[in-house]
């Protein structure tokens, strides 16, 4: 009896093992879902072998620690359930099960400076970025400090840099109205062998509103999932889950994508945009998004921030010209970015 029990566990723990092992290094889909499976025969056997052999339950406990791995992969996908009070235009996480059992929290402004203490960040892109990157600097900074910056953040058409020496993190903001301008940025990475930790990219408004041609936006997204891809230092081979799960040991960008809002057509502010920029326009080029494979959902590199989303549920109450909106959008996308880091490299606060 007791040689069966041992075999069982001795079978449990390589069922258990090996796919851990695995998933050390890159969890795709299917390792995911094999470990998912082999987590749970494990547990079964665990229960049912308990009685009869006492360490067992010492087993059962240190799979308990694993299960953090197995709900990784789902709370990145539930970051995004946010619900908005339209009072005062804040927002919280949903109080949904699923999604509280992730725990998801706002970084106060020590916590945003501990997990980004000693990091090199690059947000890249159009308005929508400079947006987001105030968002983290007034974050990290304080409204105050980050008023006195404002006016060179914001000088029209040009880069930003800062270092915040308390924190030892360096922030560069690169004006990349148009995906090129991304494609050479990465391409520069790579030549340089210098990559950022965090590496923020979006554009597409102003594609939309000078070509307005959504298969042409679609090649240069492909050209620059594979200028990302191949500065990875894990290569291809993507999975759904991306190159994230226990990579930490090789180091490579955290990599996020900034989406397009939600453009209000009527509220936008000159003629050519509002002919331009239409609903259509913006499914167009949210189907040129999705089957380049550049986005993490479609097995690419780039984990979404979702502004058309957050956007969409702030509503019209929370923007002027149909295009920018408030901070409290952008505030939302930057918490949802730092949870996905977070969450990403296991730092527990
Ligand atoms: C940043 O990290 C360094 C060492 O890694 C530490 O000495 C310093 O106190 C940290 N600063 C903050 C603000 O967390
Ligand atoms: C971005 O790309 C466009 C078109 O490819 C180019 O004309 C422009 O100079 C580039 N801008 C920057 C800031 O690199
Ligand atoms: C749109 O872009 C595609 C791909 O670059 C190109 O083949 C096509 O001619 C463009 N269409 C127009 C109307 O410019």
């Amino acid at each position: 009896m007791l040689g069966a029990v041992q075999l069982g566990v001795m079978a449990a723990c390589v069922v258990l093992f090996v796919p851990m092992g695995m998933a050390g290094w890159h969890l795709s889909r299917n390792k995911m879902l094999f470990f998912s499976g082999a987590l749970f025969i494990t547990l079964a056997v665990g229960v049912h072998l308990t009685p009869y052999f006492p360490s067992i339950s010492d087993l059962a406990s240190s799979v308990s620690s694993f299960v953090v791995f197995d709900s990784r992969v789902s709370c990145l996908s539930l970051l995004h359930d946010v619900v908005w009070r339209s009072h005062d235009r804040s927002w919280a996480w949903s109080p949904s099960r699923p999604v509280s059992a992730c725990a998801f929290q706002k970084l106060s402004p020590p916590d945003a400076s501990d997990l980004l203490n000693g990091s090199w960040v690059v947000v890249a892109g159009d308005s929508q970025a400079r947006l987001l990157a105030l968002s983290l600097l007034q974050l990290v900074l304080g409204s105050d400090r980050t008023d006195s910056i404002k006016a060179d953040l914001f000088k029209r058409h040009s880069d930003y840099q800062i270092m915040v020496d308390e924190i030892g993190m360096k922030l560069d903001f690169v004006w990349a109205p148009f995906v090129t301008n991304l494609t050479d940025m990465v391409v520069g990475f790579k030549r340089n062998r210098n990559y950022p930790d965090v590496l923020v990219m979006g554009s597409g408004l102003w594609h939309m509103l000078h070509y307005t041609n959504a298969s042409n936006y679609g090649v240069g997204l492909e050209r620059l999932r594979s200028s990302v891809v191949s500065l990875l230092p894990i290569s291809p081979d993507l999975g759904v889950d991306g190159p994230v799960a226990g990579s930490l040991s090789v180091r490579s960008p955290h990599l996020f994508w900034i989406g397009v809002p939600t453009l209000i057509n009527s509220m936008l502010n000159t003629e050519k945009k509002r002919e331009r920029m239409t609903d259509a326009m913006r499914v167009a080029y949210n189907e040129a998004l999705q089957s380049s494979k550049l986005l993490r959902r479609s097995g690419g590199p780039l984990f979404l921030l979702d502004i058309q989303s957050l956007s969409w549920n702030c509503g019209v109450r929370c923007t002027e010209d149909g295009m920018h909106y408030d901070g409290v959008v952008y505030d939302a996308a930057l918490h949802i970015m730092l949870n996905a880091l977070l969450i990403q490299s296991h730092q527990r606060l």
